[in-house]
């Protein structure tokens, strides 16, 4: 297939767009973006016919900063006929065979998310027809392809098809989570999404359990210190502001009133540091950089704040140099950094230091 659409928060399309142009040169897939302000989502269009598919085979979309999902899609069909839109979508569809799930989406706008009620209903007779043809299986299978079919406007979709292990598992590439009544702030569903974006369940019970001390700089009222308390860590909370009160109870956190970008462990026995002060972006990544020469933490969490122009290079910049810095301090790492659904005007990044040798902090 010829289009990758990739989709992205309503208002980040030129970066998203900007990314993908960049990673796909890199793979050497020649190709442009066709985006619309506020549209919810890009479409990289290759100049080979199986460009997208090449994209979707050696671009991990964890790799991604800026997209939810991406999968491969045909042309777009518009002017789909309100008495039959199953004929055309099936027919694009079918040279894709025995596929294991089926998502009818949207991109996350208000106006395309009026077309919800009617993707819903629609799936059903469209599952009838993809079963029918054989396209999709009968029965849901998580590791063979997923077919999604996007509504941009009514009568108007984007058809293809995503890996399974290359794929967001959430529909629309979007967490459903759940705010816990007794959470102190909204923001500690940053950190909830942060965990189950850049963890697996296997990882997370290995890595995110009780018995593990953590450190949360900038941590008032206390949203994300709620995570790591919540997973049953020990927890010092830094901040000069009021922490929650019920938290405090817990007898897991401890509340040091200091400047977080001075603040020193003392005791070094920390697993995770999580970091979510509002402050310029260079100088939270300069904060994590040292605390990784410092050996004073194993994996990390930290936001950093977007500036309002050229939101990709600047991440990419920021990156890169941290990036640089660890290697030349002989620090094995792995990185990650994804606009999260929770996160607005920033990026969440994970940092695992030395992560093959598997050191026990606990
Ligand atoms: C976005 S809020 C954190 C919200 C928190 N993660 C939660 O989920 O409840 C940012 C916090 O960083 C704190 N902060 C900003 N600069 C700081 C500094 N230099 N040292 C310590 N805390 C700082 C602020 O006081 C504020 O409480």
């Amino acid at each position: 297939m010829k289009n990758l659409v990739l989709y992205c928060r309503a208002g980040y399309e030129k970066d998203c767009a900007a990314e993908i142009q960049d990673r796909a040169a890199q793979l050497n897939v020649g190709g442009f973006v066709k985006t619309n302000v506020n549209d919810a989502f890009v479409v990289f269009q290759c100049f080979e016919d199986d460009g997208a598919d090449t994209l979707m085979l050696n671009l991990p979309l964890n790799s991604l900063v800026f997209a939810r999902q991406m999968f491969a899609a045909a042309e777009l069909l518009s002017n789909l006929p309100e008495q039959d839109r199953v004929s055309p979508i099936a027919e694009a569809l079918s040279e894709l065979t025995q596929c294991g799930d089926l998502r009818v989406e949207t991109p996350d706008t208000n106006e395309a998310k009026e077309l919800s009620a009617f993707c819903r209903k629609f799936t059903v007779p469209l599952r009838l027809q993809l079963k029918k043809q054989q396209i999709l299986l009968n029965k849901e299978n998580p590791k063979r392809p997923i077919i999604h079919v996007c509504f941009i406007a009514p009568g108007k979709a984007y058809v293809g098809y995503s890996l399974s292990h290359n794929s967001s598992p959430h529909f629309m590439g979007i967490p459903r989570l759940k705010m816990a009544a007794d959470a102190p702030s909204r923001s500690t569903l940053k950190l909830d999404e942060a965990f189950g974006a850049f963890l697996t369940k296997e990882q997370q019970e290995k890595r995110c359990r009780s018995g593990l001390n953590a450190v949360d700089l900038g941590a008032c009222p206390g949203g994300w210190t709620y995570q790591l308390v919540r997973r049953g860590m020990m927890v010092a909370a830094i901040d000069n502001g009021p922490m929650n009160e019920k938290l405090m109870e817990t007898g897991q956190v401890k509340h040091y009133r200091a400047d977080g970008f001075r603040f020193e462990p003392p005791r070094k026995n920390i697993y995770w540091l999580v970091c979510d002060m509002v402050e310029k972006p260079s100088r939270v990544a300069e904060l994590m950089e040292a605390w990784a020469i410092n050996g004073w933490f194993k994996e990390a969490i930290f936001n950093l704040k977007l500036p309002m122009k050229s939101r990709y290079k600047e991440v990419k910049v920021i990156l890169s140099t941290m990036s640089d810095i660890l290697a030349e301090n002989n620090i094995d790492f792995e990185m990650q950094c994804k606009h999260l659904y929770h996160d607005r005007d920033e990026v969440t990044v994970h940092l695992w230091l030395f992560p093959e040798k598997g050191v026990n902090y606990a």
